[in-house]
């Protein structure tokens, strides 16, 4: 590990880094290229832009598969075996999908994606939390789903967002923080890494920050957890968001943490989302309203979830723990220093963050840049004649054009399974759009 970061931060041995990337490809990545089976049906695509979605192993499909023609029926509800038996499935896959973040059974709950969850704490806070004139601290790198649920909020309920600003090498300074924070500060609700400029925030340190002042921390794991290892237990955070399907599982399930301190007096608070399956007792009337509630997860979850997204991506988990999945990101990190020498040395490419910064263990894997002087629907549109994906636009992280002075960027987005390959096809498509164009 020491030699490998040596070869990034020196940034000099290129040559070694691409002997280097083809070695490890041979040895490791072409066999779990093998597992997706996307890259067999589509050898002509070059797939770029996996901080929107990744794709799917075969274990994901059989998985599903063997769910649906085996064990199918509704859970938590039934009184027959076989019901029972599904139940039992699914609390066995919440258990797997709780250790991946070394968290217990009883501590997470499942939505949709990271977004419901997202909303779903916003809600939540602002019901049972925040009062009048509170503040809660956002940042200028937030995704739109973490920043618009409390900002509409906010507006309701009365109580102040303060924005953490980007400093000018495109990080968050802890510095500022601390500034930001005054008595009223209730809750910081935070990327752990930006879905834009690839930059991961030492969350541990802003835990160690907030936690003695009473701060509750809200963590937005949907792109962090795909490139770093997360652990409840070491790092002291109140709540945390991911979503399945940036994470190689499936759509339509998403995941929350809460931890368990905020268990305490549960009943008394008012859920953001309420209906069948988490309720013990509803009596109600014209004067009277008396409904009791069932304790975690259940009183998260209204209403039929998606069970075979949940097994499907408990399998998906084993998968990822079987390959030692997060052994990879020093790949991935040589794999963005590749791809960042490469998109310097043509020349005709502004890039941000990646043009004052190195790639790092904190900055690596999502890398934002513009073609001088060409829109990038223009850009992607050159791409994707050579199947290249990538995604450009404002990647719904609206407050980062504002600090870069740009309406648009092309990102591209590295998971474990790209390799040099694809990105010198990506460097020889960005030599056509330079032709085009006549740069
Ligand atoms: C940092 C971040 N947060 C939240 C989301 C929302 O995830 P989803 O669309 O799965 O709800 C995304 C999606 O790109 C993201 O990158």
């Amino acid at each position: 590990m020491k030699k490998n970061d040596d070869v990034l931060n020196n940034g000099i041995l290129k040559d070694d880094i691409l002997t280097d990337l083809r070695i490890i490809e041979k040895e490791k990545v072409q066999k779990i290229r093998a597992d997706f089976p996307f890259f067999k049906n589509n050898p002509e695509i070059v797939y770029l832009d996996n901080a929107a979605t990744t794709q799917k192993p075969y274990i994901l499909l059989e998985k599903e598969k063997e769910f649906l023609e085996k064990y199918y029926s509704n859970v938590n509800r039934s009184a027959s075996k076989f019901s029972f038996h599904t139940t039992e499935l699914l609390d066995k896959s919440r258990d797997i999908i709780s250790k991946f973040i070394n968290s217990n059974f009883n501590e997470i709950f499942f939505t949709y994606n990271a977004t419901y969850g997202l909303n779903y704490l916003a809600l939540f806070l602002a019901y049972n939390y925040l009062k009048e004139n509170d503040e809660v601290i956002l940042t200028q790198m937030e995704h739109h789903s973490n920043l618009l649920p409390f900002t509409y909020l906010s507006k309701i309920f009365n109580f102040k967002i303060k924005i953490w600003k980007l400093n000018n090498n495109l990080e968050l300074d802890l510095n500022d923080l601390e500034k930001l924070i005054t008595p009223k500060t209730k809750v910081i609700s935070i990327t752990y890494m930006s879905n834009v400029l690839g930059v991961v925030n030492n969350i541990e340190s802003i835990s160690n920050i907030v936690k003695d002042k009473g701060i509750m921390l809200l963590i937005d794991a949907a792109q962090g957890i795909v490139h770093n290892e997360i652990d409840t237990k070491k790092i002291d955070i109140d709540f945390l968001v991911f979503s399945a399907h940036k994470l190689y599982g499936p759509t339509g399930l998403g995941v929350v943490y809460i931890n368990k301190k905020h268990f305490k007096n549960l009943q008394t608070k008012t859920p953001a989302f309420a209906g069948g399956g988490i309720v013990s007792k509803v009596n109600i009337d014209e004067n009277l309203i008396d409904i009791g509630l069932l304790g975690f997860p259940y009183y998260f979850e209204p209403g039929t979830p998606a069970i075979s997204q949940i097994y499907s991506f408990s399998h998906v988990i084993n998968y990822l723990e079987n390959i030692n999945y997060y052994d990879y990101k020093t790949y991935e990190i040589k794999l963005t220093k590749y791809l960042v020498n490469k998109l310097q040395e043509l020349g005709f490419i502004e890039l941000y963050g990646y043009d004052r910064n190195e790639v790092s263990r904190n900055r690596f894997g999502i890398v934002p840049f513009n073609v001088k002087n060409v829109h990038s629907h223009d850009v992607s549109t050159v791409l994707d004649n050579y199947g290249i994906v990538i995604r450009v636009g404002h990647h719904c992280a609206q407050l980062i054009n504002k600090k870069l002075n740009v309406d648009s960027t092309c990102r591209v987005s590295l998971a474990f399974y790209n390799i040099s390959n694809e990105i010198d096809t990506l460097i020889q498509a960005l030599y056509q759009v330079k032709k085009i164009f006549k740069l």
